[in-house]
């Protein structure tokens, strides 16, 4: 560009200072002066354009670099092909299972419990207790250092991701949603529904009482998602990834902090929707308020590398205040 406008002006230069002097001499009008100074910048139009492709070029290549780094990257948690011989009947089986972050930090050492089919759980703790972290696991978001995790009886590294995804919905403390519009973020990722029509769609949101959350959304389905910008709130996303995990489903499904950022009515609607899953789906719930685990029919406290069955609501009651307690 500096080249580009540098020559530009360059020529103006010499055709202007020509031209007067052509004018001075009387062998040139001031007319045909200013028609050719128009020539002068047409005949640089087309190098500026080159030069805008140039750079667009350059701006194009760095991104490729970017995506096609990220598009050979290779996923590290590997499908085992394992003979399993630790068969169980529960849905969710940790045996001995420790895990550190890859910076070192350890956050479960040595955990044992189990989900049954059908129940619901919930898991209580401190912030920063490793509540969010068990819930990774479970979905296998991460490997456990140590100790094998079973899901619905064979080892969790035996599932193809597609497999695992079908059996789980989770429902981040942060949900991911992808630019586009809602009907494509509440359908991500679900195999059952693809090319599914809008009229389909509305029928299977009608039997999982999904209507009233898709009515909260102006244009419906249509509603576009954008995440480059804050055209969405925290609680807007959170109902679509509830949404999304709702439709796909799943044997085990697992709100992490799901409602923290819902009204009250709406919360009270989302918990209709979960009652209305087939009796045999196991539900973990995640919560700081205990209101919204009194109907669990476990719960397991979760803190200092440990994960211990709580047994009753009060006695979960009892854990949390010796732990404000001692803090
Ligand atoms: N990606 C990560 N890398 C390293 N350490 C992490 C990572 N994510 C969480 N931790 C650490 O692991 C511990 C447990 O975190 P986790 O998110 O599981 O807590 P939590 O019980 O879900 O807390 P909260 O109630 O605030 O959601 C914390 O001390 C946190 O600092
Ligand atoms: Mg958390």
């Amino acid at each position: 560009m500096p080249i580009y406008t540098f020559a530009s002006n360059i020529g103006q230069l010499i055709v202007l200072s020509l031209g007067i002097w052509l004018i001075i001499q009387g062998r040139f009008t001031v007319g045909l002066l200013i028609s050719f100074i128009a020539y002068v910048s047409n005949f640089y139009n087309p190098l500026r354009q080159i030069a805008n492709l140039w750079a667009s070029f350059q701006l194009t290549l760095a991104a490729w670099d970017r995506i096609s780094h990220l598009l050979s990257l290779k996923s590290n948690l590997q499908i085992e092909k394992i003979k399993d011989e630790t068969s169980t009947s529960s849905l969710v089986k940790f045996q001995d299972v420790s895990f550190m972050y890859p910076n070192g930090k350890e956050v479960l050492k040595h955990v044992n419990f189990e989900l049954q089919r059908g129940k619901t759980y919930a898991f209580v703790g401190p912030t920063g207790g490793g509540k969010t972290t068990t819930a990774s696991l479970i979905s296998r978001l991460y490997d456990a250092t140590k100790g094998n995790i079973l899901l619905d009886g064979k080892n969790i590294n035996t599932y193809t991701d597609c497999e695992r995804a079908s059996k789980i919905g989770f429902i981040l403390q942060d949900p991911i949603l992808f630019s586009g519009t809602f009907r494509e973020n509440i359908l991500y990722g679900n195999s059952d529904c693809g090319g599914i029509t809008n009229k389909e769609l509305e029928h299977r949101l009608e039997s999982a009482k999904l209507t009233n959350l898709l009515d909260k959304f102006e244009k419906g389905l249509e509603t576009p998602v954008d995440m480059s910008g804050d055209s969405i709130s925290l609680g807007q996303k959170q109902i679509i990834a509830f949404m999304r995990a709702i439709l796909r489903n799943p044997k085990l499904l697992i709100l992490d902090e799901a409602t923290a950022n819902i009204d009250t009515i709406t919360e009270q609607q989302l918990d209709i929707i979960i009652r209305n899953l087939p009796e045999s789906t196991t539900k973990v719930i995640i919560a700081h308020r205990l209101s919204t685990i009194e109907n669990a029919d476990e719960i397991f406290f979760v803190n200092s590398q440990k994960i211990i069955a709580a047994g009753s609501f009060d006695e979960a009651l009892e854990l949390l205040m010796k732990e404000k307690g001692e803090n």
